[in-house]
């Protein structure tokens, strides 16, 4: 019987394999400048134009270090955008220990449940964020409020493939006391800082397609359900898909940028203008033109290409990995629409997300609710740049929401709930296919 279901499901499957060629990850926002500058450079269909020159622009304010002039502070996590997300890749996962060189995670905090409109419950004196640092003339000293920095303790997992080959996996547990708040009151959620590829694509995956994704109650019996995360876009006011951060927050890639200019630097803006005790005045710090260069910064970099599409391996890769049903939440193929902005429109992009929520099981689950969201939900993160992200990262690259995986094996084998599944199919596969599918992963 088991055989016979599973010819059926693989015929079902081979009449879907995707088999395109994907070079051109980002269509044709793919450059094929070396590693850092593909990710950084203005894309190479942008034409000569006062945006091509805004995006360059956009370069040294996201690659600044920021100070007093610029609006740090009074508290904050670090003082520059490209502080974190260095040369635009994914931040080192390191926590700032001494209480004065600041550390390029972020640890989201609430009080538990949630308020009346779905958002996180802000703490007192603290707000929705942990800022460690403060900046006291021109100097970083420690945040008073957080009473200890706050400390990240690896703790090892064991497991073991049906083959009998033995892994190891390392957990991390958090620990920090905030002034005033017993600890059983607070909630956490621990990020690591991820790449930052393709962020006008992202925002240009047509919302229809995004739900046409989403299939809440599984009608097709895979599994695997995934639903949007709806959020306040704060301009508007109206309830829109969180497209941006590991659990899908903000809508806009200008309101997430805002939000990182607030929360990660105390950096005001007009969408983020400051209240209570972090009010720093009514102009906002960062002005409306600064941060719609910001954005376009962001929004018009180039996409890496794939490598070495032609070698076997990884066109093996790429089949196991639809055949193991990776690509039923990490999507191979999208068409742009953008709502505002034609470039970044009707181009076949290759993005590996489906932009849903999924929930990944109690393993990769923290606490911390936000909006639609539940504490075991996470964005199916994009996987374009997967092989360039090493060498922006210097080799220290990790994986996961919280930078627990060293390696794309371990982020695999951490898969849960909706993706465990997968992950299981992964586990029964030879080493030489295994092996195949990595390959095909760092090829992105
Ligand atoms: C303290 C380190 C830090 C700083 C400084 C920082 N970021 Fe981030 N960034 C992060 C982390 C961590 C996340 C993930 C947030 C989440 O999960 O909600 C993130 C997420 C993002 C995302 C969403 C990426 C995605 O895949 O959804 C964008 C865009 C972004 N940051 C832009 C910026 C910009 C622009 C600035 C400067 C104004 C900035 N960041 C400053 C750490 C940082
Ligand atoms: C049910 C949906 C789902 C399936 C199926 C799935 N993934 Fe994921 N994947 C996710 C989500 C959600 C995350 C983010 C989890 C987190 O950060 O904690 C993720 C993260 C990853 C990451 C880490 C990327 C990074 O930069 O941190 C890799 C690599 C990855 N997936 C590869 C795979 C592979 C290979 C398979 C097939 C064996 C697979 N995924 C199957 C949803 C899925």
């Amino acid at each position: 019987m088991l055989s016979v279901h599973l010819c059926v499901v693989s015929m079902a499957l081979a009449e879907e394999l995707f088999t395109d060629d994907i070079t051109l990850l980002g269509g044709t926002f793919t450059s094929f400048l070396p590693e850092e500058a593909a990710i950084q450079v203005a894309a190479p269909n942008l034409p000569d134009s006062p945006l091509r020159d805004q995006q360059l622009a956009g370069f040294s304010i996201f690659h600044r270090r920021n100070g007093r002039r610029e609006g740090l502070g009074p508290v904050f996590v670090h003082s520059g955008c490209g502080q974190c997300h260095t040369g635009n890749g994914k931040g080192l996962v390191r926590l700032d220990r001494s209480g004065k060189r600041p550390g390029s995670m972020i640890i989201k905090v609430s009080l538990r449940g949630l308020n009346d409109d779905g958002s996180p419950r802000d703490l007192p004196r603290i707000g929705e964020q942990l800022q460690p640092l403060r900046l006291r003339r021109k100097r970083f000293v420690r945040n008073r409020r957080v009473r200890r920095p706050p400390r990240i303790r690896w703790s090892g997992v064991a497991g073991e493939f049906p083959d009998g080959e033995k892994y190891r996996l390392r957990e991390p547990r958090l620990r920090f006391r905030v002034r005033g708040i017993r600890n059983g009151d607070i909630v956490a959620s621990l990020r690591m800082t991820p790449g930052l590829v393709g962020m006008g694509l992202l925002e240009a995956i047509p919302e229809a397609q995004i739900l046409e994704w989403s299939d809440p109650e599984d009608l097709n019996g895979d599994g695997i359900s995934g639903v949007p995360n709806y959020v306040p876009e704060q301009r508007s006011g109206e309830m829109k898909i969180g497209r941006f951060g590991f659990r899908g927050s903000h809508p806009t890639l200008e309101e997430q940028s805002a939000a990182a200019a607030f929360f990660d630097m105390g950096i005001t803006s007009s969408i983020f203008p400051g209240r209570g005790l972090r009010a720093d005045g009514d102009t906002p710090e960062l002005s409306e033109s600064d941060l719609e260069i910001l954005t376009l910064y962001q929004a018009f970099a180039g996409v890496p290409d794939a490598r070495n599409q032609g070698d076997p391996e990884v066109q093996r890769g790429k089949v196991l990995f639809q055949e193991i049903e990776c690509s039923a939440c990490h999507k191979m193929n999208v068409t742009t629409e953008h709502p505002t902005e034609p470039l970044l429109s009707g181009e076949t992009i290759h993005p590996f997300t489906d932009l849903l929520l999924h929930d990944m099981g109690p393993d990769l689950a923290d606490e911390r609710a936000e909006f639609s969201a539940t504490g075991s939900e996470w964005r199916t993160t994009p996987l374009w740049g997967l092989g360039h992200l090493p060498t922006v990262s210097r080799r220290k690259q990790r994986y996961l929401h919280d930078g627990r995986a060293r390696s794309l094996q371990e982020a695999i084998l951490w898969h849960g709930g909706e993706g465990a599944a997968s992950r299981d199919r992964y586990k029964e596969l030879s080493r030489s296919d295994r092996a195949a599918l990595l390959a095909f992963l760092r090829s992105l």
